[in-house]
């Protein structure tokens, strides 16, 4: 064992969600799900933050989550890669409305339940762990018609039946569980994230708030409830993470940068200390926003933390307070200040590898509880030359300095990680842009932005640099 490899037993592995790969909207038995009905091109934002009202299939669109990558009727050669790169887990989600087709039934749909059984049991033939995400942002449209999405305290409900169920028929295959992908995403797309779609006027703020509580409350529900079913079962949140920077060391910025960490922090601190802090209260009060924390919420915050805490690292953020002349910039739904030290990936993602130390340590400082990296990644656009390789030696370049500042984070910092998913091991559509040709993967398909292309998959270079990191326990970066 080399000074430079990972602890025994790290996680090495890949991450996706399924209505970023799944495809087979409608099939055995499927419901529609917000994520289904945003689409490819300009629309997309408006439609995300829920500013655009799309709650079914319009003329003259495209929705590219209808078939992703028909990873529904791919999965086995799909989990056959990821086992010939070593994978140790695989990071996937559930789409709710196949277990759930309106989210508010009583009995779930068994060929849903099946096909995700079937696919856990791959899985585990490749000794594979999966790790699974309950719900990556998707929200049963028949929910948002008729209850306003996760604004409303009944889909506190609807989600405990959903977990309840999925503890219950996975005991024993599924040890990891994460409640909410990117839970801080309601406050930045609230439709994509919590299924919210404003009318003229409403107070957008004090709306997701309101939906942020019903999920804090319903991701220590499934807390409770899986610790019950299964005591083996380790429960972890999920941020859209990255430490903010102050733009300089004025007091003003640095003042900012203080309040965008607590933002940000703020769901984090509920699931992982049990109550709400103190400066969010305040917050709340100053906007005069009742979000209706009752007395049974308050215990059932308080006695159902998480076990770990997950997060995804695309890059930090950088922020000026009032008179900085500052040029502005977005990255993953984050707006904020250009930082000038940093380069940017072809979408206009900082990237900032230190970065990764650097927030790996804010978060094992604040919460002393054992991490996992569930997603990291470039998204870029790939050539494939004629012999059909992809030589993608700036995706390599790009994991190989992330992993080395993780690994300075866990070796020489001490910070204690489970594990680490790449995000899209396998090309998936974006989820902010909608776009197939923003590709993550270490395995090409061959599928364009207008869904045009066989399905074909192959394996790029970084395909064998990552078997080998695997291989080597994060040793060798080379
Ligand atoms: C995260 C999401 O925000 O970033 C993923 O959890 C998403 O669903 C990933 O795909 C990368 O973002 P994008 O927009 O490049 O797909």
């Amino acid at each position: 064992m080399s000074e430079k490899s990972f602890p025994q037993g790290f996680l090495w592995g890949g991450a996706t969600a399924a209505n970023q790969c799944e495809g087979a909207y409608n099939v055995d038995g499927r419901g529609l799900a917000n994520v289904d009905v945003m689409p490819h091109g300009p629309e997309r934002w408006a439609v995300g933050m829920g500013d655009r009202k799309m709650l079914s299939f319009e003329d003259g669109y495209y929705y590219p989550a209808q078939t992703g990558i028909d990873m529904y009727h791919h999965y086995k050669e799909d989990i056959t890669l990821f086992a010939e790169m070593g994978f140790k887990t695989y990071r996937l989600s559930i789409a709710w409305t196949r277990i759930f087709p309106h989210g508010d039934e009583i009995e779930p749909n068994e060929a849903g339940l099946r096909f995700y059984e079937d696919l856990f049991r791959e899985c585990k033939k490749h000794g594979i762990e999966p790790l699974v995400t309950i719900t990556h942002f998707d929200c049963p449209i028949h929910l948002i018609k008729e209850y306003g999405g996760w604004r409303s305290r009944k889909l506190i409900e609807f989600y405990k039946r959903l977990v309840t169920v999925l503890f219950t028929r996975y005991k024993g295959l599924v040890k990891y569980w994460l409640t909410f992908n990117e839970i801080n995403m309601i406050l930045h797309l609230p439709f994509m994230g919590a299924g919210l779609v404003f009318s003229e006027g409403e107070n957008k703020q004090a709306v997701e708030y309101l939906a942020a509580h019903h999920e804090l409350v319903a991701s220590a529900w499934a807390t409770k409830i899986a610790h019950e079913i299964d005591s083996k079962i380790m429960i972890g949140c999920m941020l859209a993470a990255g430490t903010y920077y102050p733009y300089s060391c004025r007091p003003e910025d640095v003042r900012e940068a203080q309040i965008c960490n607590q933002d940000n922090y703020f769901f984090v601190d509920v699931q992982s200390r049990g109550a709400y802090p103190h400066y969010a209260l305040k917050k709340l009060e100053r906007l005069g926003i009742n979000i209706g924390i009752t007395e049974e919420d308050r215990a059932i915050l308080a006695e159902n933390t998480v076990d770990f805490i997950s997060f995804s690292y695309y890059s930090t953020r950088c922020v000026a307070g009032a008179g900085s002349e500052v040029e502005n910039t977005v990255g993953n739904a984050f707006i904020g200040t250009k930082n000038p030290y940093l380069k940017e990936t072809q979408w206009g993602w900082a990237v900032d590898p230190l970065g990764f130390r650097i927030t790996l340590n804010d978060m094992y400082d604040r919460y002393q509880k054992p991490l996992f990296v569930v997603e990291n990644g470039l998204g870029a656009q790939d050539v494939v030359e004629e012999d059909g390789s992809v030589n993608d030696d700036y995706r390599i370049q790009y994991l190989r300095d992330h992993i080395a500042a993780m690994r300075d984070a866990v070796i020489e910092d001490g910070v204690e990680l489970l594990g680490y998913t790449t995000w899209g091991p396998i090309d998936l559509v974006s989820a902010g842009t909608g776009e197939m040709s923003k590709r993550y993967g270490f395995i090409y398909v061959d599928r364009d932005d207008a869904g045009a292309g066989t399905l074909a998959r192959s394996k790029k270079k970084s395909f064998a640099w990552y078997k080998k990191v695997i291989a080597s326990n994060g040793a060798d970066l080379g």
